[in-house]
């Protein structure tokens, strides 16, 4: 009955990593994006995700609840792993390492980005172009943030790695190796665009690469 139990929450902690909030982190760093096009660009890309109908509904149920489930069953299941040493080899008891390690960075800093912004916004303050252009401007904010999507593009790309696993999709070793270079491709891609975001606000000519 209690593996049941542990079983399904596994399952579940998996299914929300990339349903919905591995979806959401795609569509944030997409919308992040716009930024490279100037401030009025992204003022209205953030502006027509916050006048979607049903909003709080939205982010309540398709984001937050999601979420804090991931993180907090994640944060049980980091400080209880288990290295695989046996049975993978050095390369992926690195990958299963840094997942926990980024999993825990993430954490720290999607509770901080959270703050600073939507609960922000909740005490009245307008989150738009210069609200993240003035906090990107201090040097330690700037690495913070850099190291927070790093961790986040990383953290998805290579979960979504043990998600192909865990839910039988690559089974044999050929195809979890194909798997492990689609989703390097993946962390390139969101890595690059979401890097590329964040230097249009400290400075719009840096993201035209
Ligand atoms: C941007 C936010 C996040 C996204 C998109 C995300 C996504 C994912 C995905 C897709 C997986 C793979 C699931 C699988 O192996 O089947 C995963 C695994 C994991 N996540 Fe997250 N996650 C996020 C935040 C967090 C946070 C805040 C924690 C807190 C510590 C966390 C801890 C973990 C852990 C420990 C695993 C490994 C689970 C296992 O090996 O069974 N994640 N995540």
């Amino acid at each position: 009955m209690a593996g049941n139990r542990e079983y399904f929450n596994r399952k579940l902690h998996s299914l929300l990593g990339v349903i919905p909030v591995g979806l959401f982190l795609v569509q944030h760093l997409v919308v992040n994006h716009f930024a490279t096009r100037g401030a009025s660009a992204f003022n209205q890309a953030s502006h027509f995700m916050e006048s979607l109908p049903f909003r709080y509904a939205l982010e309540i149920f398709i984001i937050f609840i999601p979420m804090l489930y991931h993180a907090i069953y994640g944060l049980y299941i980091a400080f209880q792993a288990q290295n695989n040493t046996g049975r993978y080899g050095f390369f992926r008891n690195w990958m299963f390492r840094l997942q926990r390690i980024s999993g825990i960075i993430l954490l720290i800093f999607i509770a901080w980005h959270v703050w600073e912004t939507r609960i922000a916004a909740a005490f009245g303050a307008e989150v738009n172009y210069n609200m993240m252009a003035d906090i990107l401007s201090s040097p330690f904010m700037l690495i913070f943030y850099i190291v927070g999507v790093v961790s986040a593009t990383f953290h998805l790309a290579n979960g979504l790695w043990s998600f192909a696993v865990s839910w039988g999709i690559t089974v044999t070793p050929r195809s979890q190796q194909i798997a492990t270079y689609v989703t390097i491709a993946i962390f390139v891609v969101l890595t690059f665009i979401g890097i590329r975001a964040i230097l249009a606000f400290i400075n719009p000519d840096l993201a035209v690469l």
